[in-house]
């Protein structure tokens, strides 16, 4: 699969470039930024030619996918320009700005056959895949709790997109909530139906949140609560998906995160009858550790060998929209 990326410099630079270099049977032909220092310079890293618009590039070089790793207000824009020269996209979460854009993107991928998959690469790391697995055989029982929380230290930075409202789309929930969202529906197997949320901007300056809790419930009536923060330090939380039935629970700590690392702990303990001293032994769970690969090269992987197969699958990109229906709720509630 040949491979051009329109937004070179941020998570494509570091993240998703490598990844595709990764793969042996994906090639990056070319790449894009609208900042020329940028565009020279991550085009001169990989050895690749290097344009400073994105149409000039789809003209002039052939390829079969493009990656759109820019701010989220060019989402919409970019991927239907790289459709009307007939490429498969795979953009960046979130998917756009709001479910209308995100709703436009997928019909029209449908109805051109080409596919669009939307960056979330949480649910391929190994330990989210074994929560799945385990809930999906009934391992924790019915499961009736769920938390997630995801945070970073982000203090303001001069004309960043993501404190802006109009470029973002949002703040922590629109940024990181995302993920959440995706991630607990992918787990669940089902998909959140009410949610609510508390979110304020506190420690910052900038006008959207740095901070929020949302609450929701599942189709099946499952509740639970995701946090997001851009205000306690990348290292100052445990960034834990804790997930806890009627028969046990799955605890996942350091697993929201770009790395595959982080640990799994599993503990089946049904319970019988009602126990009125609700005396709590401490029982030992079952750990299982992240693998460490690269979950950035595994959803590229992914993406081509769906497209490799003709058989192109549109759930994920309708469950990307579906997230950002559950996000524009929570904002337009307040
Ligand atoms: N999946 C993940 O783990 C993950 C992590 C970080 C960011 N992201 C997503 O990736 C996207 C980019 O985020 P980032 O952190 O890399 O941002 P960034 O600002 O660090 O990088 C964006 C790049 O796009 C370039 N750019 C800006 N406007 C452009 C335009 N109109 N045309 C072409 N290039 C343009 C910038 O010069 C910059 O090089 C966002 O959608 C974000 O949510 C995903």
């Amino acid at each position: 699969m040949k491979w051009c990326v329109i937004g070179a410099g941020g998570i494509a630079d570091r993240r998703t470039i490598p990844a595709i270099l990764k793969d042996e049977k994906s090639t990056l032909v070319a790449l894009m930024d609208k900042v020329p220092e940028t565009a020279k310079a991550v085009g001169e890293k990989y050895g690749v030619e290097y344009f400073t618009d994105e149409e000039t590039m789809l003209k002039s070089v052939e390829c079969d996918a493009v990656y759109i790793g820019t701010p989220v207000f060019k989402h919409y824009e970019q991927a239907m320009l790289a459709l009307k020269y007939d490429k498969h996209v795979f953009v960046e979460k979130p998917i756009a700005m709001n479910a209308k854009e995100g709703a436009e993107l997928a019909e029209a991928f449908k109805k051109n056959g080409k596919l669009l998959c939307v960056g979330y690469m949480m649910k391929y790391h190994n330990l989210h895949e074994k929560a799945k697995a385990l809930i999906k055989d009934g391992a924790i029982g019915s499961v009736n709790s769920v938390r997630a929380q995801f945070t970073c230290w982000y203090p303001e930075i001069k004309g960043a997109w993501r404190q802006t409202k109009a470029l973002g789309g949002g703040g922590a929930i629109m940024d990181l909530g995302v993920h959440c969202i995706e991630l607990i529906e992918d787990v669940l197997g089902e998909e959140i139906v009410d949610q609510k949320a508390f979110y304020s901007t506190k420690t910052f300056s900038y006008e959207v949140e740095d901070g929020a809790v949302i609450i929701f419930k599942t189709a099946s009536g499952t509740l639970g609560h995701i946090d997001v923060n851009f205000n306690v330090p990348d290292n100052a939380s445990e960034s834990k998906f804790e997930l806890y039935g009627t028969k046990g629970y799955i605890i996942c700590s350091g697993t929201l995160a770009q790395e595959e690392k982080g640990v799994l702990k599993y503990l089946y303990s049904p319970q019988g009858d009602y126990v009125a001293a609700q005396n709590r032994e401490t029982e030992k769970p079952q750990e299982f550790f992240g693998e460490e690969s690269n979950l950035y090269m595994k959803q590229i992987v992914k993406f081509r060998e769906a497209v490799e197969s003709g058989k192109l699958d549109y759930f994920y990109t309708d469950r990307a929209v579906q997230v950002q229906e559950v996000v524009e709720k929570i904002y337009n509630e307040k």
